[in-house]
């Protein structure tokens, strides 16, 4: 039923997005070897990032949610040793960790490294499992994906890591295995991210049900609408606390409400007419929290009909709408994304726009038709500019066909 791909061409990544992103990639090449020497064949990989434009904080409360990879990422550079000993080095982050292969950290370190080391856990068990003993490498990251905007950098690098390290050390894992390992950095966050850049497809938004896992493609048609987004470069140091705090509030609402819904196995399931019904037994702030939720899982669905209909004003309704709850009943907005969001369907062509990722700063994801870009650009700088200053960096992004090596 999802998969009408037939009424729209879908579109590789553009002839001149593939040529920028070869010659990033073999400029990281030559990033690789001028920090390791040394000779013996690179091997180079692309990992995208992703916006979500529907279901925000659905996915760790079993809900659906509608993502899209964009065409900026994670470039991995990668070449085996034969000593077993592991070097990770990043072009964008400071320090570099250095260490045996049969002595994997067991304790986060809080840099930047733990999200691949993570995932070089999983994957060191998986190996181990077959019986082959884990190789050495040398490991370079860089990318073009700022970090901390909610573009999901950190999917980005775990999937990009463990396709590197699945290919490297021949474990041929399908798309599916290579999500992200998650739990090592203590962030809680739910399964939309990996599967958002692991299950990619250009033109495609993609619809995954966090219940069940299910998930299917679904055509956007770039040649008549493009996705822009504008970082309002705010970074706040609390954004991991206050994500894990919502986590924390949405399992409680739930404990709370399941007894009144049999069957119930998660947030999404309770009905809004069962929240209602007990709102004078909740705490306010746990009944708001509750009432997004339910609310956004009735948009997503609503976004997604909207869509197979063709009506992309509809589905852009409701992306804002679904900002104006999180602004309202979530509390995970910030000034910076609401001047954004409003300078944004203030104008001629945009079809919707919301705070992408957790929120808390970071960035503002706005659907428009081709066309619209320049009066987008203007209002949006006018608009922030004026009430804090300065200017977000807005950019055009082009979709992206997920995770895979690059031979040039
Ligand atoms: C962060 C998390 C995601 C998701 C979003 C909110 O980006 O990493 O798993 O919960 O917030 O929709």
């Amino acid at each position: 039923m999802l998969a009408r791909a037939g009424r729209y061409a879908l579109p590789a990544v553009s002839e001149t997005r593939r040529l920028e992103l070869e010659r990033a990639l073999l400029e990281h090449r030559a990033l690789f070897l001028r920090r390791f020497g040394g000779d013996g064949p690179v091997r180079l990989w692309f990992s995208p990032g992703r916006v979500n434009l529907m279901g925000a904080h659905l996915d760790y409360n079993g809900g659906p949610v509608m993502p899209t990879a964009i065409d900026r990422g994670t470039f991995l550079a990668l070449r085996p040793r034969s000593d077993g000993r592991i070097q990770l080095a990043s072009t964008l982050e400071l320090g570099e960790l250095e260490l045996e292969a049969g002595d994997l950290p067991l304790q986060p370190a809080r840099r930047w490294w733990d999200y691949p080391v993570g995932v070089l856990r999983e994957l060191s068990a998986h190996s181990g499992r077959l019986g082959r003993p884990v190789a050495g490498f040398d490991l370079l990251f860089g990318g073009n994906l700022p970090v901390g905007a909610g573009l999901s950098s950190s999917a980005s690098i775990c999937v990009g890591t463990a396709l590197a390290l699945s290919e490297t050390w021949g474990l041929c894992l399908p798309r599916l295995e290579l999500v992200a390992e998650r739990g090592f950095v203590g962030v809680q966050c739910g399964i939309m991210d990996p599967y958002a850049v692991g299950l990619a497809r250009a033109g495609s938004l993609l619809w995954l049900d966090c219940k069940d896992g299910s998930n299917a493609w679904m055509p956007l048609d770039p040649e008549l609408h493009t996705i822009a987004v504008a970082d309002t470069l705010v970074r706040r140091e609390l954004a991991q606390s206050a994500f894990n705090e919502r986590v924390r509030q949405c399992a409680q609402a739930f404990a709370e409400l399941a007894p009144h819904q049999p069957g119930a196995t998660c947030l999404r399931d309770i009905r809004l007419e069962t929240l209602e019904a007990r709102r004078g037994e909740l705490d306010p702030l746990l009944a708001r929290r509750a009432e997004h939720v339910l609310r956004e899982v009735a948009r997503t669905f609503a976004a997604r009909d909207a869509l197979l209909r063709g009506d992309l004003a509809g589905f852009g309704a409701q992306m804002t709408r679904a900002h104006a709850s999180l602004r309202t009943l979530f509390d995970v907005s910030v000034p910076e994304l609401d001047t954004l969001v409003d300078a944004a369907v203030g104008c001629e062509g945009v079809l919707g726009a919301r705070l992408t990722g957790a929120g808390f700063g970071g960035c503002v994801v706005v659907l428009l038709r081709r066309g619209a870009e320049p009066e987008l650009l203007a209002r949006v700088q006018n608009a922030f500019g004026a009430r804090f200053g300065r200017a977000p960096t807005v950019e055009f992004f082009g979709g992206d066909e997920g995770p895979r090596e690059f031979r040039p």
